[in-house]
């Protein structure tokens, strides 16, 4: 039996053992994957043993550049990427670039921002220049890191034409974004337990770009998502993570044919599946009171195999009282301190869910923050006033939609904030019946969450 393992720091939620696992097994190749977690100070002390013992292994996180000091030769990829992620006798590949080439993105004659100065940065810069792009800007935090990130790309490209720039800071970041046709995400940004994070300005991405985030916990991340609410292609990381291993596999294994198109087909559900049993993530349903965030939560919680919860019915159950009777015994203040700690309760809870929020959930900042700091994604359904006014109207059970005028306003004001606040969103009208207006929009609601 062949013996393969994964070297980085810290290793925690690494998919790659159920990924080359399934390709072995595909394969018929007979092997183990295992996870070594190294810390950089053992680096040294460790790689010669397992340079001789393993026959093969993948490099991650932190050490995909210190590692190459130890190998006795590089493939071209890694020496044009300066980081590898493979090493098979002692030779160091980067199959991380073939992953990435396999996203298929318009690297010619494009103009790329890139974030971050890491291995993948790297690598991403390097086949960026090797694709002909025309200029290569690099956002960092530290522009003296990011200088440093040029000169050594220049000295790996020493007769590329490629415009280089750097630069640091969210204003000069989005400047570049609006002149970039590519985005190409380099770093952590947005990871989960951080997935309220994203590493530009939301509002900043755009239809021109194509967006890159190697960033697959989760899938997708809100980077993706809202490039993809901009109307931008967005690809995230997890077809690449497929790729690189079934290509490491190859190198490990010559003479072994091995479909990496049928694997991805077949791995990508599967992974995606798992990645929300792991990590606890949420998705928020939002959006004007009768816009259907109950309906289509229902849908695509069942959809994605997630529990789903209805925030308004969690104040029934813990108030024991009715919306309207919170309201008039209680007053609105009392009924908003209830839905806070309600949702803190529930976008807290350990395992993923879609959640449907009340129409006035997100229209404070408290709340904003609170989905934020939780793992949350946010999706948006809107509809035109006239399309919910005709459900809403001389239906009981809603204490701020009695009156048409008053309710318009409502949601004049509370339109741009949803938008603005949303990670996603979906435009529906009364032109469909409920139920094609519910299928129509899980499906819309699918397709964003996609690889
Ligand atoms: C409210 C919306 C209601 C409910 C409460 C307040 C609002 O939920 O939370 O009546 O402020 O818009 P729906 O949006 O599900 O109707």
């Amino acid at each position: 039996m062949k013996t393969f393992a994964l070297i980085g720091h810290p290793l925690g939620h690494s998919l790659s053992p159920e990924i080359h696992r399934a390709i072995m097994a595909s394969a018929g190749i007979d092997g183990s994957y295992d996870l070594l977690d190294i810390p950089p100070e053992d680096l040294p002390s460790r790689l010669p043993s397992l340079l001789r013992g393993l026959d093969g292994f993948n490099v991650t996180i932190p050490h995909k550049k210190s590692v190459i000091p130890f190998l006795s030769s590089l493939s071209p990829a890694a020496r044009r990427c300066g980081a590898v992620n493979t090493v098979h006798q002692s030779t160091g590949h980067n199959t991380d670039a073939v992953g990435f080439l396999a996203a298929s993105l318009p690297l010619s004659g494009a103009n790329v921002l890139l974030l971050g100065t890491g291995g993948v940065a790297s690598m991403m810069a390097a086949e960026s220049l090797a694709a002909g792009a025309a200029s290569l800007c690099v956002s960092t935090r530290n522009s003296a890191r990011g200088n440093a990130f040029l000169t050594d790309l220049r000295k790996r490209f020493p007769g590329s034409s490629c415009r280089l720039a750097a630069v640091s800071g969210p204003d000069a970041t989005a400047e570049a974004l609006a002149s970039a046709n590519i985005l190409l995400n380099g770093t952590p940004v947005g990871m989960w337990p951080r997935a309220g994070e994203i590493p530009v300005p939301p509002d900043a991405l755009h239809a021109g770009l194509s967006v890159f985030d190697p960033v697959y916990c989760p899938t997708p991340t809100r980077l993706v998502l809202n490039a993809r609410k901009h109307g931008a292609c967005a690809i995230g990381g997890l077809p690449m993570l497929v790729h690189q291993a079934v290509t490491a596999q190859q190198i490990w294994n010559p003479g072994i044919a091995i479909d990496a198109s049928a694997i991805a087909a077949k791995l990508l559900p599967t992974l995606v599946a798992a990645l929300w049993q792991k990590n606890p993530t949420k998705i928020l349903l939002t959006g004007f009171m009768a816009a259907g965030k109950t309906t289509v939560g229902r849908a695509l919680a069942r959809r994605l195999g997630v529990p789903f919860t209805d925030l308004d019915a969690e104040i029934v159950a813990a108030a024991g009282r009715s919306i309207p009777d919170i309201f008039a015994e209680s007053g609105e203040e009392t009924f908003r301190a209830l839905e806070r700690d309600t949702a803190r309760r529930v976008l807290e809870r350990p395992e993923s869910a879609v959640i449907a929020s009340g129409g006035g959930f997100p229209t404070y900042e408290a709340n904003r923050a609170l989905v934020r700091q939780t793992n949350t994604l946010v999706f948006h359904i809107d509809a035109p006033f006239e399309t919910l006014w005709k459900r809403l109207a001389g239906r009981p059970g809603r204490p701020l939609a009695r009156q048409q005028a008053e309710t318009a306003a409502l949601h004049v004001r509370r339109a741009p904030i949803y938008r603005a606040f949303c990670d996603f969103s979906a435009a529906t009208t009364n032109d469909l019946t409920p139920s094609a207006t519910t299928r129509l929009l899980a499906s819309t609601f699918r397709a964003a969450l996609s690889p």
